[in-house]
């Protein structure tokens, strides 16, 4: 039987004829890396770390463009020092600038493992295309990551909760103030140990349902993880925050009727038997959290929904009683619980301030499958080599 292999546009590197970037080299997928350590490493610190505060003692980097060509170059591990830039570079006027953030564990048997790196490097790969990039070899940066975390290993915390957050990040480096994309880039990692992504920890978050500003318009940036996304949701974020909200409910551009995201995560709502989550049409991050959340949802037997809902609906589902629960997923806060929805004529409890059900049941099974805790079914988690 012939089996045809079908590439969605959230599955992987995308439809090249789309493709105004730099021409791919994918010849060399093994990573040679040159490694310089620093001569006194230093080791996760103890107590509390926060996110994305601490970082560890080198980073990786290598180069497209200049004189090394126009290809991938250079790959190398060096002691983490000060990023060195031509004033009039692209990704600092025109922002071309593009991240991921993974994160590894240190397994209940002693292993060191990364959760679903190959999602990540693929949708990598596809937000360097949006923004005309030059993709970085989806091996390549699962071995980029793999090399920096094993040098760092150390640094991998193993308290609950904690992990090492990995930030692989795409900056475009050519100094030129014309508007095309550049000739040179710079993709780099780096890592630091993390734990919970918000003050509140596992709390339920009040989220203010944002009605002027909005996150992503279709034809956008809105599925891929480019830097100036997040730049689009600080001011509406900054308004919820001295409302006394922790972070904003996107609604769509067209009709502002249509729930998107929360925050910087993916929304789920469970509406009586069913959970329903917007589907990926263009303007909603594919999250890696998002994917794992569905399947373990339809593992479950549960009525699993990709489709759009409205703040209406959500609204009319909690004056009927049926609405049970509301939560953002992402790699950061894993499932982050909503307790309130803030409108301009007041808040819209949800559940008895408790996280709900299935935000902890969701929550708890990841983080045992990223540490193995219990059996990893899916095949998520890579070993470190
Ligand atoms: C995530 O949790 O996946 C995020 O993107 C949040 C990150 C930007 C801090």
């Amino acid at each position: 039987m012939q089996t045809e292999a079908t590439t969605s546009r959230h599955d992987g590197p995308a439809d090249s004829s789309r493709r105004s970037a730099p021409r791919v080299e994918t010849a060399d997928a093994s990573l040679s890396v040159d490694v310089k350590l620093v001569p006194s490493p230093r080791g996760c610190p103890p107590g509390k770390l926060g996110f994305g505060r601490v970082f560890t003692d080198h980073i990786f980097q290598m180069d497209w463009g200049g004189e090394g060509g126009q290809k991938w170059h250079a790959p190398r591990i060096v002691p983490w020092s000060q990023l060195s830039l031509e004033p009039s570079a692209a990704v600092l006027h025109y922002a071309q600038s593009i991240f991921e953030g993974l994160k590894a564990f240190r397994g209940a048997d002693g292993k060191l493992r990364t959760f679903r790196p190959e999602r990540h490097a693929a949708r990598f790969y596809r937000s360097a295309e949006r923004i005309c990039m030059p993709p970085v070899p989806p091996e390549q940066f699962i071995a980029a990551v793999d090399k920096l975390v094993r040098i760092e290993e150390a640094w991998v915390p193993t308290a609950p909760g904690a992990s090492l957050y990995i930030r692989p990040t795409m900056i475009a480096t050519e100094g030129f103030l014309g508007v095309r994309p550049a000739q040179a880039y710079t993709f780099f990692v780096i890592v630091g140990p993390v734990d919970a992504y918000y003050a509140e920890g596992f709390g339920p978050v009040r989220i203010w349902v944002e009605q002027t500003q909005v996150r992503a318009a279709p034809g956008g940036l809105g599925e891929a993880k480019t830097g100036a996304n997040y730049a689009a949701s600080l001011q509406a974020a900054e308004f919820a925050k001295k409302k006394g909200y922790a972070q904003v409910l996107w609604l769509d551009a067209v009709e502002r009727r249509y729930v998107e995201e929360v925050g910087t995560m993916n929304f789920f709502v469970r509406i009586g038997d069913e959970v329903i989550t917007p589907p990926l049409e263009g303007t909603i991050l594919p999250g890696v959290t998002r994917e794992s959340i569905i399947a373990l949802l339809r593992e479950r037997g549960v009525t699993m929904t990709e489709r759009r809902i409205t703040i209406d609906e959500i609204r009319a589902a909690h004056a009927a009683g049926t609405l049970r629960e509301v939560f953002g997923t992402g790699t950061a806060a894993v499932v982050s619980p909503v307790g309130a929805l803030g409108f301009a004529d007041g808040d819209l409890q949800i559940g008895d301030g408790q996280p709900g059900e299935f935000a902890r049941l969701l929550h708890d099974e990841i983080v045992a499958i990223q540490r193995l805790e219990t059996p990893d079914r899916f095949g998520w988690t890579h070993d470190v080599p």
